[in-house]
């Protein structure tokens, strides 16, 4: 049993010191400077202190992989090829039978996936309503898609996924899940869904863009029902760089068919007849790789293996159970979700909310310049999901759909979203919390204004080129 109590649990380490610019001063509209309060992890983490230094200590060494004959040339493709092992590991995939291909992150990912898996005409890729986009248009573009429905909690149902699956069994050949909602945190129980899917011979791929930060991830044996076909997931979600992410699945898949990408890198020889093909993963990686991006990502992945996931999944539950607690007591917070403080099994630390009255834009707005609370609003690349736990209805929704035509964001629906990382402590929430409190009293100070074709508000005054003063020209 977890104690949810906030003093009892300190960190496994002091993990806080280890994220670069945690404690950035930001300025505030009324000109104090504050320790910034990043809560929009679910969009991207901040880097680990070690994924730079080894990024840098790397870049010394640094060069091209696979083809060069020059040392740094050797050093560099043999810290690219552990950083596979690295990620391997990490997920517990089959280092014989399973490939880790580099991409630039999950949307690259799993377009790859959607261009490389051998659809033929009336297949179906079975998915939820509650995806991200880029675990749903891909497929649309390949297949019929199907979305299994969700409960009014906005958690998937699973007697309509499993209806779904036996009623159009056969013709299934790909369930595509999310490991966990960017929107609500809700956790799909994804191995009961492979066993499920893999009973009615379709494969699965769990988008882990969202679960990879915190939980481990165990794909099981290739003989296990439970065994996951495919994962996709980027680093700048789990504490490195924009820019580098990972595919993993079977090497016998990559090796049929043709890459959806070509170009140098990706064979074994060609003339001006003929292209041979090398192996996966290199014949997935058209092009020179993101070298540093994929030693960064393995250097993260390493460090979250020491600190240990079980670890980081605690700590960031009781941040969760701290946080609903203190949201739900506030009156002019409307939270959407599950609310359920004893039931976190099911759910990352990502909670949405409206502040009643208020539009999310602004009230995201005020928590930026007014508290330096950093959060995030809107829909999230997950549009069919926010209209559904929002209840938008179609005539609604005609509306908003001619507006965005025109060019005019404003008072579109949405939500604020807060989400956790493993480095977020208490402190973190109560300056949430207390600026949300003075929100729903309409204790601030902006003059907030929308700009109509972004829906993004902003405080009558700002400048908003005043942010280059930030960096020097130089670089
Ligand atoms: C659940 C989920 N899937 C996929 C993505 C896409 O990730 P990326 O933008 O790194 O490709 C995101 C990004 O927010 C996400 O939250």
């Amino acid at each position: 049993m977890l104690n949810y109590s906030p003093a009892v649990r300190p960190l496994p380490v002091e993990l806080r010191a280890e994220i670069i610019g945690v404690d950035q001063v930001v300025p505030l509209l009324d000109g104090r400077q504050v320790p910034y309060v990043n809560l929009d992890n679910a969009a991207s983490t901040p880097s680990l202190r070690c994924v730079k230094e080894k990024m840098d200590e790397v870049l010394d060494y640094y060069s091209s992989v696979h083809r060069g004959s020059g040392f740094k040339s050797l050093l560099s493709t043999q810290l690219y090829e552990e950083a596979r092992e690295i990620v391997i590991d990490f997920v517990s995939a089959d280092r014989e039978k399973d490939v880790v291909v580099f991409c630039k992150n999950t949307t690259e990912a799993l377009n790859k996936l959607a261009n490389r898996f051998p659809f033929q005409s009336g297949d179906i890729v079975l998915t939820t309503g509650m995806e991200h986009h880029s675990n749903d248009l891909p497929w649309r573009a390949r297949a019929q898609v199907i979305h299994a429905g969700l409960c009014s909690d906005g958690s998937l149902d699973m007697e309509d996924f499993q209806a779904n699956l036996e009623k159009y069994s056969g013709k299934i050949k790909l369930v595509a899940v999310t490991g966990a909602s960017n929107v609500t945190g809700f956790m799909p129980p994804i191995f009961d869904i492979a066993e499920m899917a893999h009973r009615h011979g379709a494969k699965i791929v769990v988008d882990c863009a969202q679960l990879l930060p915190h939980r481990s991830i165990d794909m099981q044996p290739f003989d296990s029902p439970h065994h996951l076909d495919f994962i996709a997931f980027s680093a700048h979600k789990v504490y490195a760089p924009l820019g580098s992410g990972a595919l993993i699945g079977p090497r016998e898949f990559f090796n049929q068919g043709d890459p959806d990408y070509v170009g140098g890198g990706t064979v074994e020889i060609v003339t001006l007849d003929e292209v041979v093909w090398t192996s996966a993963p290199e014949r997935e990686e058209a092009g020179s790789p993101n070298v540093i991006g994929a030693i960064g990502l393995a250097a993260s992945l390493k460090f979250l293996s020491q600190v240990g996931m079980d670890a980081i999944a605690a700590h960031e539950n009781e941040l969760t159970h701290y946080a609903l607690t203190k949201l739900r007591a506030i009156k002019g917070i409307t939270l959407f979700g599950s609310t359920d403080v004893n039931n976190l099994e099911k759910r990352v630390g990502v909670i949405p909310f409206q502040v009643d009255g208020i539009p999310h834009g602004m009230a995201s707005s005020i928590l930026g310049f007014e508290g330096g609370v950093g959060v995030r609003s809107g829909c999230f690349c997950a549009h069919p999901y926010v209209l559904h736990l929002l209840k938008v209805d179609d005539e609604t929704y005609r509306l908003y759909h001619a507006r965005v035509l025109e060019h005019n964001r404003s008072e579109l629906p949405g939500l604020i979203r807060v989400s956790f990382g493993c480095y977020n402590n208490y402190s973190d929430v109560d300056r949430l919390v207390e600026m949300l409190e003075r929100i729903v009293r309409r204790d601030y100070v902006g003059d907030y204004i929308e700009e109509a074709c972004s829906g993004s508000y902003f405080p009558r005054g700002f400048n908003p080129h005043s942010v280059r003063e930030y960096f020097s020209c130089s670089g």
